[in-house]
């Protein structure tokens, strides 16, 4: 039992609901009534509270700004049809953001003002959570050093925050994938397992230079040979090869351990279907495409959830799919959206009723 802490609440007078529909929406685009807030000074977390979301005033010399030391994460609520909410898996979230943290040399955030934040903030705004098919409440706690000082060290102050959007689906179709071989995503020793800013920064020219060639995304491959594949874009990547799923290994520190990762390989074993985590080489794939082997490839994150995808290439060779005829990722998406719309029963303790 975690004691609670002292959380500061400052409502707003009028929501701004009135004016969005819930309906229909594009991801991360509108935020909620409320956000929280929480300082880290002298060695602790101070001054926590839930008040307006409103801009920040910062000085512009905040270490963050400079030297990037700044880190996210990405969750989602539900709600139930009798109006009960739920976050999932939280508590993974919170122990990821705390690795981020240990590697970006940033302090942790405790269990109690994570989750008891959480819990408060989404129950002033659980109105703003959507009921649509594909749509949820995005959390998006993040922190960021404050130190006004321009040298380069760990900073000795942060901010510790959280933020709602309402959202829909982040990728609305099937995707056009590019195999990266230039540009690097992430090497061992790096910060590749990490959600730090930087590796999203990072992953935008050559997300544009895909997108010119006429693709939506990169999937990102090893940095030493441009050889073994790693991420799609902003996601874990799943091959079905024959009877069996393949996912890039963890071990190497390049790929981000991702909750939806977790829980489809959960629920892929759950279907009955053997799970492999390994190093993947590129020609692995495309030998088992050649063999007529290479049943589907999907990506999967908090915000994509599962993305099909209908085209792979690599230099000349170029796979394409007809994810309408596809079995295997349509029902992972349709047991996971069970579970998280409270349909089917939650054998795995995944959901975190508020
Ligand atoms: C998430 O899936 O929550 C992510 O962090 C991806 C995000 C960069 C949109």
């Amino acid at each position: 039992m975690v004691a609670a802490p002292n959380i500061n609440i400052q409502k707003v007078e009028t929501s701004k609901l009135h004016s969005l529909s819930l309906a229909n929406l594009p991801f991360g685009k509108y935020f909620t009534d409320h956000m929280l807030e929480a300082d880290y000074e002298d060695g602790e977390w101070k001054n926590i509270e839930i008040k307006p979301y409103q801009p920040l005033l910062l000085e512009p010399s905040v270490a963050a700004i400079h030297y990037g030391q700044a880190i996210f994460e990405g969750i989602k609520a539900y709600k139930d049809k009798k109006g009960n909410c739920y976050i999932f898996r939280p508590l993974d979230n919170l122990k990821r953001f705390n690795i981020s943290a240990e590697r970006m040399q940033m302090p942790a955030i405790p269990e109690d003002i994570f989750m008891e934040g959480l819990r408060q903030l989404i129950n002033i705004d659980k109105n703003w959570i959507p009921d649509q098919a594909d749509h949820s409440l995005y959390i998006r706690p993040f922190m960021f050093s404050t130190d006004p000082f321009l040298g380069v060290k760990p900073s000795d102050t942060y901010k510790f925050m959280i933020i709602l959007s309402p959202t829909g689906p982040y990728y609305s179709k099937p995707m056009r994938i590019y195999v990266e071989e230039k540009y690097t995503r992430a090497a061992p020793g790096g910060i590749g397992f990490t959600k730090a800013a930087a590796n999203y920064g990072a992953s935008l020219l050559p997300t544009e230079e895909a997108k010119k060639k006429g693709y939506d995304q990169v999937l990102w491959t090893d940095a030493a040979e441009h050889k073994y594949v790693q991420e799609i874009g902003t996601m874990n990547v799943f091959f079905v090869i024959g009877d069996k799923a393949y996912t890039p290994e963890l071990e190497s520190g390049t790929i981000l351990a991702g909750v939806t990762r977790d829980s489809v390989i959960t629920i892929l074993q759950d279907m009955g279907i053997e799970v492999i985590e390994k190093s993947i080489s590129i020609d692995e794939i495309i030998d088992a495409h050649r063999a007529g082997n290479l049943r589907e490839v999907f990506g999967t994150g908090t915000a994509a959830t599962i993305s099909p995808i209908c085209e792979l290439r690599y230099e000349d060779y170029v796979i394409k799919f007809d994810t309408d005829k596809w079995k295997v990722s349509p029902e992972i998406k349709e047991r996971l959206d069970a579970i998280r719309s409270c349909e089917a029963a939650d054998t795995h303790g995944w959901m975190y009723k508020i």
